[in-house]
């Protein structure tokens, strides 16, 4: 089995490092479009115009099915790529990121994601039909992909970054007002902890279980090897820019 994992850069081995541990026999086959990283602060059209053409690419690899682990890319443009994967299933992480607060409901609920995906709304439409009732709150963290895709995972200046973007909901919880958060950018659980400082009292989630759920669905009919460690070949449409931190550079090659 080959599955694929896709997102604009480092973002999505946060998913991946989750679907190694749950899918052990698999292959995987990790895109990272570092060459337009980040996506999140792009327009609609452009991000659209982006992943159409990534997707081109990724199709070529003849993948069992393909996970957008890109909360930007599945917003804005998950039903294009499932149009040019097919009939290879194709995952999106926003109805997995809404799956994960269903498991987890709080009558306050923060979305935390990059510009795009936070101006598209998608997770306040698709949340509000199944918990009316819960306050929605949406922040934009624009300044912190760049950061992430640059090694600064522990570093005081992200640290007052976030602490800045989350000022508003630091102290909004009461004994009745309990909340949930969501990393609604993969990029974000690379610096969980973080976020987890800046936001005291409120549970931090993210989409990577869910997801991977859904996918072992896709295949429950089949038996799961679990005698294999599983294999990863990296692409990135930049490999130069690869943070310097991964330990993964020296392997990859060019989508
Ligand atoms: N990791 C991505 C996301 O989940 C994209 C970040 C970006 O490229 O701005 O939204």
């Amino acid at each position: 089995m080959k599955i694929g994992v896709f997102d604009s850069g480092i973002g999505g081995i946060t998913v991946l490092n989750h679907l190694r541990v749950q899918f052990p026999g698999y292959r995987f086959l990790y895109f990272g479009d570092t060459a337009n990283v980040p996506y999140g602060s792009k327009s609609v059209a452009q991000i659209q115009e982006l992943v159409d053409s990534a997707a081109r690419r990724i199709k070529k690899k003849k993948l069992d099915a393909l996970v957008i682990a890109c909360n930007t890319a599945s917003s804005l443009a998950l039903e294009k790529v499932k149009e040019i994967m097919a009939p290879v299933p194709v995952l999106g992480v926003v109805e997995a990121g809404v799956q994960a607060i269903l498991n987890s409901p709080e009558s306050q609920i923060l979305i935390l994601g990059t510009r795009a995906t936070v101006e598209s709304h998608v997770y306040a439409r698709l949340l509000k039909s199944h918990l009316p009732s819960s306050h929605i709150y949406e922040q934009a963290c624009p300044l912190l992909v760049p950061m992430i895709e640059e090694g600064w995972l522990n570093h005081p200046v992200l640290d007052d970054t976030i602490k800045e973007y989350v000022k508003p909901f630091q102290g909004i919880l009461t004994e009745e007002k309990k909340g949930v958060a969501l990393l609604a950018c993969t990029h974000y659980p690379w610096v969980r902890e973080s976020f987890e400082k800046a936001l005291p009292g409120w549970k931090v989630i993210d989409s990577a279980e869910a997801v991977s759920r859904q996918l072992r669905g896709l295949w429950s009919h089949q038996p799961v090897s679990y005698d294999q460690a599983s294999q990863v070949t990296w692409f990135f449409s930049d490999p130069t820019v690869v943070a310097s931190f991964m330990e993964i550079k020296e392997k990859i090659s060019r989508f």
